[in-house]
């Protein structure tokens, strides 16, 4: 089973920045997931919320700002003191950098085209995807978005995909076909769960936010593809 460190090494550094990140990679994990946004300029933003407040010093939306505007502001401190003048990163620098690491390890980008709708999201996507081409292949992007899923097939049909779910869903199954998912990401509820059960025989499940060791037999036994988790220190050791 593959440890993915959710929004980087979240639980001991602040989400979505590249120290997170950083560290998540020197522990070992086989994966990072991390979220997308975009900004009024079209830049690709990795942070996990519509509003900047939450993890930033600034407040607003991210549509609202340009993507220099952004980078003004410091992403680490709202954790921590000692991490201020984080950034939020372009989403083309978290691929730049993974460029670089000798060790291969799957990025799992979660676009997040729902709450708010970005126009284009999927097509700046793929651009800025296939400038890192040797690679694509350990690259999948999730979304609780058929809409947005669907798009990025229909752009093309070669992009791994996962559907992303929470709790118990009838059809989800019948969903994941039509936006061509290769894989499902859902939580503990709906690993669970029946509907859970039946598709985990027919398809790879990935497990988000899993941060208790204790659990990690029930996984493997559930034959869960990956988790994530916000502490993959825990999870490496257990
Ligand atoms: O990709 C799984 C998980 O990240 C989805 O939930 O809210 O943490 O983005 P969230
Ligand atoms: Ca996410």
């Amino acid at each position: 089973m593959y440890i993915y460190a959710h929004r980087g090494f979240s639980g001991e550094y602040p989400e979505n920045t590249m120290i997170a990140f950083q560290r998540a990679y020197e522990l070992g994990v086989d994966g990072i997931e991390l979220d997308v946004q975009m900004t009024k300029d079209g830049e690709l933003v990795v942070i996990h919320d519509e509003c900047i407040e939450r993890t930033t010093d600034g407040i607003g939306y991210v549509k609202d700002f340009s993507f220099r505007q952004l980078r003004q502001l410091d992403a680490g401190s709202w954790f921590h003191p000692r991490f201020a003048g984080e950034r939020i990163p372009a989403l083309a620098e978290v691929l730049d950098w993974l460029s670089d690491q000798k060790r291969s390890i799957i990025l799992n980008i979660e676009l997040k085209n729902g709450i708010i709708h970005y126009d284009g999201m999927e097509e700046k996507l793929l651009t800025l995807l296939y400038s890192y081409r040797s690679w694509s292949h350990r690259i999948v992007c999730s979304s609780f978005s058929i809409r947005s899923l669907y798009r990025l097939y229909q752009l093309d049909p070669n992009v791994d995909k996962a559907m992303l779910v929470e709790g118990s869903q009838c059809g989800t199954l019948d969903m994941a076909r039509v936006c061509h998912a290769r894989e499902i990401h859902g939580d503990w509820n709906f690993l669970i769960s029946r509907e859970g059960e039946k598709i985990s025989k027919k398809m790879d499940i990935c497990v988000y936010t899993m941060n208790d060791p204790l659990l990690l037999t029930e996984l493997i036994q559930r034959d869960v593809k990956a988790l994530m988790t916000d502490f993959p220190n825990r999870m490496l050791r257990g």
